[in-house]
Formats: C-alpha cells, sequence, structure tokens
C-alpha cells in the first residue's frame, strides 16, 4: 500500500517546486516556502535545529527562501509527514530512524540495542563511509538524505525503577515504527505497542500503557515524567533523525540557492550534533533537581545483564541489515575505526 503511494508520490514529486509553494517576496522574486513538521518541542536538539535553520535561512536568503518550522506534532504526526514529503506537501523532514522502517531496512542498524557505545560512535560512523552513502538510501523514493541530526541515547520510564531485565517483564512498552525495537521488547519478556509520539502522555496517563523508552530531552519536554515513578538510565539504544529534503523540490532549486542551502545544512547540522548531548544533561539535570525525580543508575554489572538479554535481536536482523554493516558500526565504538 504505502509502496504504491510512493510511486504517485514521485511523480507528485517532481511538481513538488510549484507556484502554490511560493510567495512574493520584496524585490518582485517569488519567495521559496520550505514547510518543515516535526514533532518535538522548540527546546530540543531538533527543535533548537530546526528554528536555528529558519534563522540563517531569514538571515542569509531572506526574501528568496523562506522555512516555515511547524514544531510539536502542531501540523502532523512523523507518520503523516512521511507521507507529506513524499507528495511534497511538506519540503523538509528530520523524522526519528526508527520510523523508516517501512520504507529501508538500511537504517535498522541504529536501532540494534547496545550496539553503539555513545554518541560519539555514532558520530564516527554516521560520518564513516558507510553512513554517509545511507544518506542516498532513499533518493529513489523521494527524500533526498541531508544529513542525520542526534538526540542522544534512550532511557527507560516505567511504573517502577528496572533493575534488571526481569524487571520490565510483562509490561505494555510504548514503541516507535520499528520492527527492531519490537523485538527488542519482545526479548524482555514485555509487550511492545507502536504508537505515535503524540499519543504517549495520554497512553502512560490512563494505563494504556506502562512503559516507554526515549532520550532525557524528550521524556523533559514531553512531561513523561508526570505519569512515570520509575526513571532508569539505561542508555541502550541510540535515538537520532534522518534530516531530509523533497528531491523533485531539491533538484528543481536554483543552483545558487542550493549551494547556500547546503552551506547553512551543513552548519546546522554540525551545531545540532555538537549541543545534542549538552541538551540531554540539562533536561536531565531539571528532572533531579528542579522535578525532584529519582533517576536509577544501572552499575556495570546490571548493564552486561540488559546486553545479555537484548544480544539476541543482533541475530534476528542480521540478514536485513548485513553482518558487514554491523560490523563497521560496531568499529566504530573505537575511536578512529572508519
Ligand atoms: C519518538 O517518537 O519517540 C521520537 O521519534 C520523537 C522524536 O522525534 O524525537
Amino acid at each position: 500500500m504505502f509502496m504504491r503511494f510512493l510511486v504517485v508520490a514521485a511523480i507528485f514529486a517532481l511538481a513538488a517546486c510549484s507556484d502554490e509553494n511560493s510567495s512574493k517576496g520584496g524585490s518582485g522574486e517569488k519567495t521559496i516556502v520550505i514547510k518543515f513538521p516535526h514533532v518535538t518541542a522548540p527546546a530540543t536538539p531538533k527543535g533548537q535545529g530546526a528554528d536555528l535553520l529558519k534563522k540563517l535561512v531569514d538571515e542569509r536568503l531572506g526574501g528568496r527562501v523562506r522555512i516555515d518550522v511547524f514544531p510539536a506534532g502542531q501540523l502532523m504526526s512523523d507518520d503523516d509527514s512521511l507521507e507529506a514529503l513524499a507528495f511534497g506537501e511538506v519540503q523538509m523532514i528530520a523524522i526519528s530512524l526508527s520510523k523508516f522502517d517501512r520504507l529501508t531496512k538500511q537504517f535498522q542498524v541504529f536501532d540494534l540495542p547496545f550496539l553503539f557505545d555513545d554518541i560519539e560512535a555514532v558520530e564516527r560512523f554516521q560520518n564513516g563511509p558507510s553512513g554517509q552513502k545511507l544518506l542516498t538510501t532513499l533518493e529513489d523514493k523521494g527524500f533526498t538524505g541531508l544529513g542525520f541530526w542526534h538526540n542522544g541515547m534512550k532511557q527507560f520510564g516505567g511504573p517502577h525503577p528496572f533493575h534488571k531485565p526481569s524487571d520490565a517483564a510483562r509490561l505494555k512498552f510504548r514503541i516507535q515504527e520499528s520492527d527492531v525495537l519490537q523485538a527488542q521488547i519482545m526479548a524482555l519478556g514485555a509487550s511492545p505497542q507502536k504508537m505515535s509520539f503524540g499519543e504517549v502522555y495520554q497512553a502512560l496517563q490512563t494505563g494504556a500503557i506502562d512503559a516507554q523508552e526515549n532520550t532525557w530531552s524528550n521524556i523533559y519536554s514531553q512531561k513523561f515524567f508526570e505519569v512515570q515513578d520509575g526513571l532508569t538510565e539505561s542508555n541502550h539504544g541510540y535515538l537520532g533523525y534522518f534530516l531530509a529534503i523533497n528531491t523533485g523540490f531539491w533538484n528543481e532549486l536554483p543552483a545558487d540557492i542550493r549551494v547556500e542551502l547546503s552551506g547553512i545544512i551543513k552548519e546546522v547540522t554540525d551545531a545540532v550534533n555538537l549541543n545534542a548531548s549538552k541538551i540531554n544533561d540539562e533536561a536531565r539535570q531539571t528532572l533531579v533537581t528542579t522535578e525532584g525525580k529519582v533517576i536509577t543508575v544501572l552499575t556495570p554489572e546490571e548493564i552486561a545483564a540488559w546486553r545479555q538479554t537484548m544480544r539476541p535481536v543482533w541475530d534476528q536482523f542480521e540478514d536485513e541489515i548485513g553482518v558487514e554493516m554491523i560490523a563497521t558500526a560496531v568499529a566504530a565504538n573505537v575511536a578512529h575505526a572508519e
């Protein structure tokens, strides 16, 4: 079904740089409008990145290009944004890599539990040849990759702290739209439920789900902590974004604008990735000092038990992701590997 719509979308995408997308600038030249919806709060790594992008475009391409940012899911969900980008209804997205599962199995590598030791390892992998190649994976489906933006490492939230994997057993976990994440939660003997980001708070509040995994900045800004007593620092997986633009729209931009935009996007990507950890650290700090939350930090021995429980997920997805890709990612845990 989704594939059929992509074929139609590819045709529409060619017409994406249309009059409908443009408005008159002061000089009489049409202003090219880039609609950029996203689901997180403005004070998150992605929210700040989107706002910085808008600011720099206003400063350097003002009148010729404008970025309209729609944060916090106010325009649409991530699911709808994927379709809207393919159809050229919006021009830019920064959606969690986990949510591209139905479009490509290539990004699944990012969801493997305990694959990357930290954000620096992810960065080395993304900046290496294998990571850079992933940016072109969805080109034929109308998504031109412009960069990877970090959020951070994921933590667990539940009705109680999780010291050992069995503490999570039988709980209902909200997960993003990813089969790897589904397998990861099943490995814990728990029950995964794919659900959109905007629905999580209420689902926790009403008891429709018991637990979730996310970064500190998302746990804080979405106020998940208000409806969860147990916060556990596990750093068990990565949450980051594929920054993409509609391919037809991108290719039809005047060359000088494309060059200027590419430079701005590179600058913003560097800034997002430099600041993401700091934003997550601050959110964590605020949870403790201002909100009075207790965060359970797992000991190395406890982490080892979680690793062991979730490790079979790698084997389950090895064929789809590719042994070499996984090996390259693992090697990125050692500095200067790629
Ligand atoms: C989620 O659904 O948990 C994340 O993809 C939200 C986000 O964009 O960080």
